[in-house]
């Protein structure tokens, strides 16, 4: 078996009890009595005393292995918004820290309040196979981000077996928690001891763990070895196989010029080297199963970039590859602040194009019914009441006051869609695409303005330059969280990141150009995402969910057999509705709103609630040392406006199931809209605008932009970006359908292709057996074949 999966839902299970899973348990080490409990090789044990007050004892023990490792205690289950500490040995010391995720992605050093842990001395050592860290934990009972003052708390438990990614670092960025997570429930009532202050008296602070070093401190030693220089030159080279980069880079070889696609990741099917083969059909891998797609985040093996401020794919096809399928076609209104030649008008042949590829579908199942539809109907019935309107979201994109949709997803012929299904194959048709996996892009190498080409770090340790031929271009799409730091290695962007990534060269061997040639413009300044607070309703009928993961390893076999048929549940996403709505503000924006439905527990009915177009909170990405991308400010809710048009959207789901009318009812029934936003908050997943385009060249005066209207890089011949970095601002609903126009409309603004080209026949989807090898590592290879087979993926 390929994934190990966790033991609940990476989300907090609200509406699910979970038994009480810890037993007593006295140290040998300390002689502290615990309530402890153990999974795998990890284990935590609590002791607090008879009145709880701010403080318990604690004592992780994780192991080590022969890459290291880390463990970490959630304090309140789940991963996002709950206090997490996090211990690893370093050497013989022990490095920890608190930590807090606000998205699936490296959480950030917790810094909300006065936390403390002080070690108990024979408690805490490392010995050959694992490291023991006890603990008093000062000032960590606290309802807003640990639950231990509940009657019957759930903590959560993580480990990894590699490293972090710089050992010495307690604030270091930490690798995927591979080798487990999960919850359990803790008997807080056993914890109780009348010993509990002699305890806590041992606790000393004179061995308190090190704080974070300051950005720039060399923590380890990784020069890049010298570079080869590739004998093979391409006229465009494109870095990064996300939405925006494939359809680039297609759409650019299709003009004719040789195109060079370069991907960090592995590649997300079977057909092009993907190991991820399921157990009950090894041609196909979790990301291709419609009814996988939330539940990716819960299985081994999903590639998640461990460098990005925020959750984001690391695999061809980037975030459409492991994101929830939503497909909303945006509604003109998304580019009324975008600037002359991107308005609606301006994009609409793009977005015909996209669409002919790739259209989306609120109806999957080649049957026509919607199966698992208990929620649509329960919801339906109360936003109806209130007089919202039934609308197709594919056919009515413009709708999008008091309107609620069958859910619209990216899905074709019963698979996952996305541009990473549905413009490979033609890319595959073309002589001059090639594609290179596994090989990520530190920086471009330039010549004051003047790309010259790329230079890149493969998986094997080893680097390379990757040259353009004369007249050529590198167009860049690594994500809104990842480009701006292509940019800042390449010497483009303000003096201040500039000099966090020169301070920290020693530790990623990254060399920028010399100050006299670094571009001075606002990379990572305009940075926006949807506000997204998960709301989560008890639904009296107490219905069974469906076991979406079970999916991964045993489907129920006659939900397969309707999936072999092109039918039933399995060829649907999870979501069960869209809903959007909008309010007119006091500074007279209007604000768009949307909710999407789904049931993944038992007996909860969970709205994922946003806050989209319109939304004026603007945030800031920066760099570390270490080179990971990080949230200098987090774009949710700065603006008063941008929090009463939030607060009263909760407000309204808060009323409405209310009514009497309502079988729906809020899972903690006291909580006050404040108080359901600072524990629920999380950001959207819909990053945008860390290298906006406008017409204000960001190098002079108060100029904002990073790019031109050609989506060209200010102050350069011939770099551009093509992903959701240009975005000057966000749409009503999710994001990655207009990424994909966006890109498709600068791709022809860069090679000068026209409207419709004369589109191939539509080529067969890669099978297993019709696969091309991914580039090896020296010499760029995987130039497409001519393939005219008719065949079509079959179901
Ligand atoms: C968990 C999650 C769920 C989401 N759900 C939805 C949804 O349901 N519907 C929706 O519309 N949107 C959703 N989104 C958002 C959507 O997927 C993204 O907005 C979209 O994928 C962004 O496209 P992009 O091309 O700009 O960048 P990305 O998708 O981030 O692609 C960038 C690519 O570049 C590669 N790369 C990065 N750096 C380098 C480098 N240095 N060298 C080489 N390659 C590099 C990455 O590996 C990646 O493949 C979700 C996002 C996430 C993270
Ligand atoms: C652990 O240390 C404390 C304080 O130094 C001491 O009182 C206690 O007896 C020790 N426990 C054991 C089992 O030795
Ligand atoms: C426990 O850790 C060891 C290495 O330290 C590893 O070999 C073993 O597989 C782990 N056991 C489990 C159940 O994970
Ligand atoms: C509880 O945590 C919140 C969020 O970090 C913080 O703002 C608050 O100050 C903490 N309360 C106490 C009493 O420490
Ligand atoms: C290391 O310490 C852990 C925790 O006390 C213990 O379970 C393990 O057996 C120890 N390993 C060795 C080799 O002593
Ligand atoms: C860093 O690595 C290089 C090359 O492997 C080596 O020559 C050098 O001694 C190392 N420096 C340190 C401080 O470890
Ligand atoms: C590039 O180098 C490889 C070996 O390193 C060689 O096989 C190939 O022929 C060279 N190609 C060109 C175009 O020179
Ligand atoms: C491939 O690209 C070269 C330029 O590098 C161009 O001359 C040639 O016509 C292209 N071939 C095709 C089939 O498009
Ligand atoms: C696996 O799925 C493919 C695509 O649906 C199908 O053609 C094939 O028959 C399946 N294999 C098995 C063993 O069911
Ligand atoms: C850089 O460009 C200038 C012209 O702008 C040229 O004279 C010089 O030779 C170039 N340097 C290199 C190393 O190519
Ligand atoms: C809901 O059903 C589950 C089992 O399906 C049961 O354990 C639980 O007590 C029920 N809850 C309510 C509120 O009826
Ligand atoms: C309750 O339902 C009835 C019948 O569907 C409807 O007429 C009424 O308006 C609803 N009341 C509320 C408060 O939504
Ligand atoms: C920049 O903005 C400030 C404040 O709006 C204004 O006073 C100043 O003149 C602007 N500078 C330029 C060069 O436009």
């Amino acid at each position: 078996m390929r994934f190990n999966l966790g033991l609940a839902s990476l989300l907090g299970l609200a509406g699910s009890a979970a038994a009480q899973q810890t037993w007593a348990f006295t140290d040998p080490n300390t002689g502290i009595d615990f309530q402890h409990y153990a999974s795998k090789n990890y284990s935590f044990s609590i002791a607090v005393p008879e009145t709880l007050g701010t403080d318990f004892i604690g004592q992780l023990v994780i192991p080590i292995t022969s890459t290291g490792g880390w463990g970490s205690v959630s304090l309140r289950g789940g991963m996002l918004n709950s206090l997490l500490l996090v211990a690893w040995a370093d050497g013989e010391d022990i490095k920890t820290s608190f930590r807090m995720a606000g998205s699936y992605a490296n959480p950030d050093v917790y810094s909300g309040s006065t936390v403390n842990a002080l070690p108990i001395a024979n408690g805490t050592f490392v010995n050959s196979t694992h490291l023991a860290y006890t603990f008093l934990c000062e000032n960590c009972v606290n309802s807003t981000v640990t639950n231990l003052a509940n009657e019957t708390p759930i903590l959560g438990w993580a480990i990894s077996a590699e490293s972090p990614t710089t050992v010495t670092d307690s604030a270091s960025a930490l690798t995927y928690h591979g080798a487990g997570f999960g919850q359990y429930g803790l008997n807080i009532a056993a914890a109780k001891s009348s010993k509990y202050a002699t305890w806590a008296a041992w606790a000393s602070s004179g061995t308190t763990p090190t704080p974070p070093t300051t950005p720039g401190t060399p923590g380890g030693n990784s020069t890049l070895p010298t570079p080869i220089t590739s004998n093979v030159t391409y006229d465009t080279i494109v870095v990064g196989g996300g939405p925006a980069g494939i359809i680039a880079a297609e759409r650019i070889a299709e003009s004719g010029a040789s195109v060079l696609l370069i991907e960090r990741g592995p590649a997300n099917t079977v057909a092009l080297g993907s190991s991820l083969g399921l157990p009950w059909n090894s041609s196909l891998t979790p990301y291709d199963i419609p009814s996988l797609g939330s539940s990716l985040a819960g299985l081994s093996g999903t590639t998640f970039c461990s460098d990005t401020a925020s959750t984001a794919g690391c695999l061809l096809g980037g975030s459409s590859s492991v994101n929830g399928l939503n497909f909303i076609r945006p509604p003109s209104q998304d580019w009324q602040r975008w600037p002359a030649g991107w308005q609606w008008e301006d994009v609409s042949e793009a977005a015909s194009r996209l669409y002919e590829r790739n259209p989306g579908t609120t109806n999957p199942s080649a049957d026509g019914k919607h199966y698992n539809d208990h929620t649509y109907q329960v919801l339906s019935q109360l936003v109806s009441a209130k007089g919202w309107s039934e609308v197709d979201s594919i056919e009515s994109p413009n709708e999008k006051h008091q309107v609620f949709s069958r859910p619209a997803w990216s899905i074709k012929d019963h698979l996952r869609a996305g541009p990473a299904r549905t413009y490979m194959p033609f890319a595959k048709e073309l002589d001059n695409f090639t594609l290179k996996l596994n090989s990520k892009v530190i920086q471009v190498n330039r010549n004051g303005s003047a790309i010259t080409g790329v230079l890149t770090l493969e998986a094997d340790g080893s680097t390379q330059i990757i040259n353009l031929k004369a007249g050529g271009k590198v167009v860049i799409a690594a994500g809104a969280l990842s480009t701006p730091r292509v940019l800042w290695n390449s010497g483009i962007g303000r003096a201040a990141d500039l000099a966090i990534v020169k301070s920290g060269s020693a530790q990623t061997g990254v060399t920028l150009p010399a100050e006299a040639d670094w571009i001075d413009l606002p990379v990572g300044h305009h940075l926006q995402d949807h506000v997204q607070v998960t709301l989560q309703f008890n639904d009296a009928s107490n219905f069974t969910a469906y076991n979406f993961k079970g999916i991964a390893t045993e489907p129920v076999e006659d939900d397969l057999d309707l999936y072999y048929q092109g039918s039933g549940v399995i060829t649907q996403a999870a979501q069960r509705m869209h809903l959007w709505t909008s309010v007119d503000s006091a500074d007279g924006r209007k604000r768009f709103l949307q909710g999407t439905a789904s049931a993944m527990s038992s007996g909860v009915i969970t709205v994922r609630t946003f806050l989209t177009h319109g939304t004026s909170t603007v945030g800031k990405l920066g760099i570390s040392a270490s080179g990971n991308t990080v949230l200098e400010t987090k774009p949710w809710l700065i603006d008063d406006n941008d929090r009463t048009a939030m607060s009263d959207f909760i407000q309204f789901w808060l009323d409405l199931t209310s009514t009497n009318n309502s079988t729906l009812t809020y899972v903690a029934p006291d909580s006050s809209v404040e108080d359901i936003i600072s524990k629920n908050l999380i950001s959207g997943d819909h990053w945008v605008g860390s290298a906006k385009m406008g017409v204000d060249d960001g190098r002079q005066g108060n100029g904002t932009s990073v790019v031109d209207l050609d989506t060209k890089v200010y102050g350069t011949d011939n770099l551009f970006v093509v992903d959701a970095s240009i975005h000057p601002d966000l749409p009503t609903g999710n994001t990655q359908s207009i990424i994909m126009i966006t890109a498709e409309h600068a791709a022809e603004k860069i090679s000068g292709i026209k409207s419709s080209p004369t589109t191939p026949e539509t080529p067969s989807t890669p099978t297993p057996s019709a696969s091309s090898t991914p580039a090896a590592s020296s010499a760029p290879s995987c130039s497409s074949k001519k393939r005219r087979s008719k065949r079509t993926f079959r179901f």
